[in-house]
């Protein structure tokens, strides 16, 4: 089996579904422009019967990102189906993605329907979706609270019907990795090869990274994700987590993707920029504190050999540099190298009156900005220049 995944980012579909992330056409396109450089396997742009800016996101992606697959997602429905193919008629490398759910919960409350019913469904639609692309996905909706037989049953007769992907999202972020792993390892022996298995996890556990990572080690190969997390509810995968889980840790998980990882973060950055919502403080891998170390001990070791408390350079994923901040818990060596810095020449006496100044300032507010230290440094040096 190879060792290669592949990288479907839901980012403009999924990951604008999340509260407050709507992205207009334009915005949509400027994104995607940064997640070619990303080098992502495919991308999926909307959902071309949910509104006309969808379709016309879907359509104008399609026909300008030629090196990508562009995905179109669209419910098992005759008219979904037909509007996704229509969104893209004129994409370069077309697929549409058609999904109905397949949990005993969902068919009898939601879709009011049995199983035999949504199965003839998912078959007939991946045939109308496959006269008009050769690439088909299809999704069994809340698969993780489905049953495994049922799964099986489900995804041998989408891939009978022209389906090359089948995707088993754990929609409402329920599973465990253990569990989730042997789930779908059971779907990608059942296929033997016949089509490629995707997965696609949402994060209401905070399992969605993990899960991920144990359905490729069960011999998954596509990975649906989003840059920083975003996707309803809590959110999906997040991309630059799963992609640098297999880079850094290659070592046990020897899985290669196509990504280009210094632009995580400038594709981060971007993503923030457009919908305006940022990642928390301490997100892996692009949150502001991911490679900023403020505690004595830890800076006192970074100072020594930066990977006693970093397990990947900054620069891997585009951030420029790492932080040491000052503040109440930084050590004599992070206040010296900060001085340094900043251009001063600071002698034993002095230094560890910076120190206790910088400290006892650190205890009236959280950390000090270059510049405050700069004046603590000036005060005790006794001068108003910066050397
Ligand atoms: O979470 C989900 O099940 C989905 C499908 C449409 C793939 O987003
Ligand atoms: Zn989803």
């Amino acid at each position: 089996m190879s060792d290669r995944v592949f990288i479907f980012d839901t980012t403009l579909r999924d990951g604008e579904q999340s509260c407050g992330c709507s992205m207009t056409v334009a915005e949509k396109v400027r994104m995607a422009r940064k997640l070619v450089e990303l080098n992502v396997d495919v991308m999926e742009a909307g959902f071309p019967m949910a509104s006309d800016g969808d379709f016309e996101a879907v359509d104008r992606i399609g026909q300008e990102f030629g090196g990508v697959t562009v995905a179109a997602l669209a419910r098992c429905h005759t008219g979904d189906i037909e509007r996704a193919a229509q969104a893209l008629a004129k994409a370069k490398r077309p697929r549409i993605h058609t999904f109905i759910a397949t949990s005993p919960l969902h068919l009898s409350h939601k879709l009011k329907m049995t199983e035999e019913q949504a199965l003839e469904i998912a078959v007939k639609s991946v045939q109308l979706a496959r006269r008009y692309v050769d690439e088909v996905e299809f999704s069994a909706e809340d698969a993780t609270r489905t049953s495994a037989a049922n799964l099986i049953t489900f995804s041998k007769a989408v891939v009978d019907a022209g389906a090359r992907i089948v995707n088993l999202p754990d929609t409402v972020g329920y599973s465990i990795p253990a569990e989730y792993g042997q789930l779908v390892g059971q779907v990608v022996q059942a296929l033997a090869g016949k089509a490629m298995v995707s997965v696609h996890c949402h994060n209401d556990l905070g399992l969605s990274t993990a899960n991920s990572i144990a359905a490729v080690q069960a011999g998954v190969r596509q990975v649906e994700c989003t840059i920083n997390g975003i996707g309803e509810r809590a959110g999906n995968c997040s991309l630059e987590e799963f992609v640098m889980a297999l880079k850094v840790r290659h070592d046990v998980l020897p899985f290669e993707t196509g990504i280009v990882t210094p632009q995580l973060f400038p594709a981060s950055q971007l993503l923030t920029e457009i919908i305006g919502v940022g990642v928390q403080p301490n997100k892996a891998i692009v949150g502001r504190n991911a490679f900023a170390h403020e505690a004595g001990i830890h800076q006192d070791g970074f100072l020594k050999e930066r990977t006693t408390y970093e397990i990947m350079h900054p620069n891997t994923v585009g951030v420029p540099a790492s932080q040491l901040v000052v503040g109440k818990h930084s050590g004599r060596h992070a206040v010296v190298d900060r001085c340094q810095h900043l251009g001063f020449e600071l002698n034993k006496q002095q230094i560890e009156t910076v120190y206790h100044r910088v400290i006892a300032a650190c205890d009236r507010k959280k950390w000090l900005s270059d510049q405050e230290i700069a004046e603590i440094a000036r005060a005790v040096l006794g001068c108003d220049v910066i050397a």
